[in-house]
């Protein structure tokens, strides 16, 4: 052999290593001692053993402007291809034993590379993100390098599904990244988001607080909303990953994968008779329908820990994934507020963008009244949720399960914002309000004349119960397209998706619409 080609090939062994040992042993101890995986070890968890493609392993950044003269194998990311259940995926993993995982001008470039592949092959992204933010040395080309990510999420939103997990440190506009893709997934206890840290929120506000208390993943999980899904360890995030891809399609032009669960889909419940409790003031988990009707009893819930009044998640129905979307009257009575309108907004709209049909179950008594939610703009929240379902086009079938009052039964997939098809169990109430606030109101005066006002009241709500809070006012209508049996519900969404199966609309020649934010 040529000596300077077994040069070249010694060359390439050498620097092969170099990547491949990360930022060194010590480096790679002290990353397992916080609890966290290597970039490397991250990847091969999440992707099908053996099909990890690499790019860029031996890319390095130029030197930096300020004197830092070094270069770092792999620039501080690994990026490259692979499968998740056999379809290919784009992935990058930030590699913290390299100078902190930050990112300068060649690790922007790396995931840039991986981003703009992942489009043009249309596929889905990964991002493992485990970093000290911007490259400090690097000054305004690591500010620039984020820019161009920032850019290719926003090309890439709607065409392939982008997901981010969260694995370590990720402060100030990175965070911006992640905020930006469909799913977020944090570490409990390793990761933290925040745009200013502890020490600038000491400086500013003069408060002491924790990275945890600010940024961690339970705050994101349960209070902002920012993560959709908190995993106690690297391990298990990476795995609710992969579970969660089986339910998206690679692109928008295709549809998730069909999965067999070999459950009949004339499968009936007869238990679904007595969900709903006789007394309209009591309350139900409405997973007990979720579970039931789905394929197998399995379902992903998104954001579980995030406004609880509104479950949203996938499932299977005949094989095909469905976004479910249901009010969970019990928390908060399935009320509509403005964190549930705007988590119910964002996952609608990411199932019309991927072709995953709507399902929604209906039980809601209104908008949760007060000014915390006047003032904090519910009117706006609530617009948005209202806005993503009509600007639905993938099939969109609603069952109201109960109560379906006011403004919350227009909102929620209502026929009247051209839902598909919808149904309604018998224990349906469909009306203006609720009994109480509605004979308040229409029999106020001869209620306050009473010499019993209480006992004038409920004759009143009784009437008005018997006579609007029922299904079949609506059904007279043509505005329900059948009652139901609940036991049959399962077999009916079957059916209805096979029915919506080629449904096609026109959609209106502009630009964009403009979603209240
Ligand atoms: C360069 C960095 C770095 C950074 C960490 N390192 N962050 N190098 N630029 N941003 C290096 C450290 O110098 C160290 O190198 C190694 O990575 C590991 O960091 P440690 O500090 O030893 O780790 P740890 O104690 O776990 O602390 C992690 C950390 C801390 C909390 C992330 O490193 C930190 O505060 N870093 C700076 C964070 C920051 O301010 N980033 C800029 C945010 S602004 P050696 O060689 O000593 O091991 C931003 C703007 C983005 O990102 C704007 C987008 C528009």
């Amino acid at each position: 052999m040529d000596i300077a080609l077994q040069e070249n090939i010694a060359t390439l062994e050498t620097l092969r290593k170099e990547a491949l040992q990360c930022g060194g042993e010590k480096r790679i101890e002290v990353q397992h001692l916080k609890g966290k995986l290597t970039a490397r070890e991250r990847l091969e968890l999440l992707l099908d053993e053996g099909s990890f493609e690499e790019f860029d392993m031996l890319k390095t950044g130029r030197g930096s402007a300020i004197g830092d003269e070094r270069t770092y194998p792999g620039d501080g990311v690994v990026a490259g291809h692979g499968t998740v259940e056999g379809r290919e995926v784009c992935v990058f993993s930030q590699d913290f034993t390299v100078i902190g995982g930050s990112l300068g001008e060649a690790h922007s470039q790396k995931i840039c590379k991986v981003m703009d592949l992942a489009v043009r092959v249309g596929c889905p992204i990964v991002g493992l993100n485990d970093s000290g933010g911007a490259r400090i040395q690097e000054g305004v080309d690591a500010l620039a390098a984020y820019g161009e990510i920032f850019y290719r999420n926003v090309k890439a939103s709607g065409v392939v599904p982008q997901i981010s997990c969260i694995m370590g440190p990720c402060a100030g506009g990175a965070v911006y990244s992640p905020s930006m893709t469909d799913f977020v997934f944090m570490v409990q206890n390793s990761s933290y988001m925040f745009v200013t840290g502890p020490n600038v929120v000491k400086t500013v506000i003069h408060q002491d607080i924790t990275s945890e208390d600010l940024g961690g993943a339970g705050v994101h999980g349960a209070k902002s909303g920012v993560a959709h899904f908190t995993q106690p360890n690297d391990i298990l995030c990476l795995r609710e990953v992969r579970r969660l891809m089986n339910y998206l399609p690679s692109n928008n032009k295709q549809k998730a994968p069909l999965v067999d669960f070999s459950d009949p889909p004339e499968r009936t419940d007869p238990a679904l008779d007595y969900l709903v409790p006789p007394n309209p003031g009591q309350t139900y988990d409405m997973n007990v329908l979720i579970y039931s009707i789905l394929d197998g009893a399995e379902f992903m819930e998104v954001h579980p820990d995030f406004a609880k009044n509104i479950i949203c998640g996938f499932g299977r129905l005949g094989g095909q994934v469905v976004g479910l979307v249901a009010n969970q009257p019990a928390v908060l009575a399935g009320v509509l507020d403005s964190d549930a309108s705007t988590k119910a907004a964002r996952f609608v709209r990411f199932c019309d963008a991927f072709n995953i049909p709507l399902i929604s179950l209906v039980d809601v008594p209104g908008f949760m009244p007060g000014p915390e939610q006047e003032h904090g703009g519910i009117i706006r929240h609530g617009a948005k949720l209202l806005y993503a379902f009509i600007e639905a086009t993938v099939p969109r079938i609603s069952v109201i399960v109960r109560k379906s009052y006011g403004g919350a039964y227009l909102v929620m997939n209502s026929k009247h914002i051209h839902c598909d098809v919808n149904y309604a169990w018998p224990s349906a109430e469909i009306a203006v309000m609720g009994p109480k606030g509605a004979s308040e109101v229409i029999y106020r005066r001869e209620i306050q004349a009473a010499d019993d006002p209480g006992a004038v009241l409920s004759e009143k709500m009784a009437d008005y119960r018997r006579r609007f809070a029922n299904p079949f006012l609506a059904a007279r209508r043509g505005y329900i397209d059948d009652v139901i049996f609940p036991r049959d519900t399962r077999h009916q969404l079957i059916r209805t998706l096979q029915f919506l199966e080629g449904k096609t609309v026109e959609k209106p020649d502009r630009k964009h619409g403009n979603i209240p934010l």
